[in-house]
């Protein structure tokens, strides 16, 4: 059994989701519930093969050698049954870095990028922050789940002729695993109108629920009409370590990913992701079990709390990623109001659903990588502050 039961002090290690809180709720004793990384501490293979590194004491300039990409290749193959080539694979210090490079390479100013939001949002700024023109194909909010707007997908395609669709697969923060007829019917449209896909699939390896993560090139047909985005970031609390993959099976796409790259980064990784990354993928498999199993818990814990005590506030059907987004627009207050009532009433820090973009209004989201016990007593603050607003 591994330890998500104990609560990490990360106070003073420069976590930003412990330090960017204001002042006064800090020092009231918030609890964090934002930016996407665990409480939890890494797996202990992991843990001892940073600490084995960084015995070595000799820090030097580190490349993704084979034995890099054989630990990524194999937990891709076992997981995931996808075989990227080593010659299509790029390291970037981040997926956000590589979706910007992404929309640099393989798109021209003013191009249309499709976005489904609401939805993280580096996806916008990617497109923006590049002069790229957004356009939107907001997800679809069902009998309490989302599902994404197939005929205004195709309808924007006809209409706007976009030259890329940055895919959330799972989808943060809606928490859905797109299921592989849906990520078939999706590649049908692009590849019908020319719409190059980046599959940003950093949130893969946390499926609860009955989610049965389906990577993008796997789709028959879309191999190379697409670039699929992975770290080990989220699926073993790594994201300080600054690594990602991307994979580019087309050589035409190839290329010009290349000199974007040529210009703006290196062949170097950091000496500790790859050590971390190695031993995650070879060592990390049962710790990773546990914690998805934690996670799905942690999410029937949330339902339950709000079916009985806060029925006015539902929780979105989710069977990926650790983030919960629900759904508070009963309480009708304006978004300054709800984040207000959250931080300074219950001193819980969440991720406000407006900065998701189209869609995210009056939606919460609440990241469940926290013991069970953290979590229980936020949902206790949260309720005392929801029913005090009603009374
Ligand atoms: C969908 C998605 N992509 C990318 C990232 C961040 O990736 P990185 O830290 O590798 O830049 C996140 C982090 O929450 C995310 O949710």
């Amino acid at each position: 059994m591994y330890d998500f039961e104990s609560i990490v002090d990360r106070v003073k290690t420069g976590a930003i989701k412990h330090d960017m809180a204001p002042e006064p709720v800090k020092s009231a004793g918030f609890i964090p519930l934002t930016i996407a990384d665990m409480e939890f501490k890494t797996a202990p293979a992991v843990q001892a093969a940073v600490m084995k590194a960084a015995e070595h004491g000799v820090y030097g300039y580190t490349y993704a050698d084979d034995a890099y990409f054989s630990a990524v290749r194999a937990w891709m193959e076992r997981r995931h049954n996808y075989s990227p080539e080593q010659e299509s694979m790029f390291n970037t210090a981040g997926v956000v870095t590589a979706l910007g490079m992404a929309v640099r390479a393989f798109t021209a100013e003013g191009d249309g990028v499709v976005i489904q939001p609401p939805v993280y949002p580096p996806f916008r700024f990617a497109v923006r922050n590049n002069g790229r023109t957004l356009l939107e194909n907001p997800l679809v909010l069902k009998d309490g789940h989302y599902e994404m707007d197939f005929s205004g997908f195709e309808t924007l395609c006809k209409e706007k002729a976009p030259k890329l669709l940055i895919l959330c697969s799972p989808h943060n923060p809606v928490g859905r695993v797109w299921t592989a007829q849906e990520l078939a019917r999706l590649g049908e449209i692009c590849v019908k109108y020319g719409v190059f896909v980046i599959a940003d699939e950093i949130h893969a390896d946390i499926v609860h629920h009955g989610g049965k993560h389906t990577v993008f090139a796997t789709i028959d047909g879309m191999a190379e009409h697409c670039a699929v985005c992975t770290a080990v970031s989220k699926t073993f609390n790594l994201a300080g370590l600054s690594c990602s993959n991307i994979f580019i099976a087309d050589k035409k796409r190839q290329e010009a990913f290349q000199k974007v790259f040529m210009r703006e980064s290196s062949e170097i990784i950091p000496y500790f992701a790859r050590a971390a990354t190695i031993a995650a993928y070879n060592e990390g498999e049962a710790w990773l079990s546990q914690f998805s199993a934690m996670v799905g818990r942690n999410f029937d814990v949330l339902d339950a709390f709000l079916k009985e005590r806060l029925p006015m506030l539902k929780l979105i059907e989710a069977q990926g990623t650790y983030l919960a987004w629900v759904d508070m627009r009963s309480l009708a207050l304006s978004d300054e109001a709800l984040e207000k009532l959250m931080l300074e009433k219950a001193f819980l820090a969440l991720d406000e659903g407006y900065i998701f973009g189209t869609g995210g209004s009056g939606f919460e989201r609440i990241n469940l990588a926290l013991p069970q016990v953290e979590l229980e007593r936020a949902l206790l603050r949260m309720e005392q502050a929801v029913r005090g607003m009603i009374s």
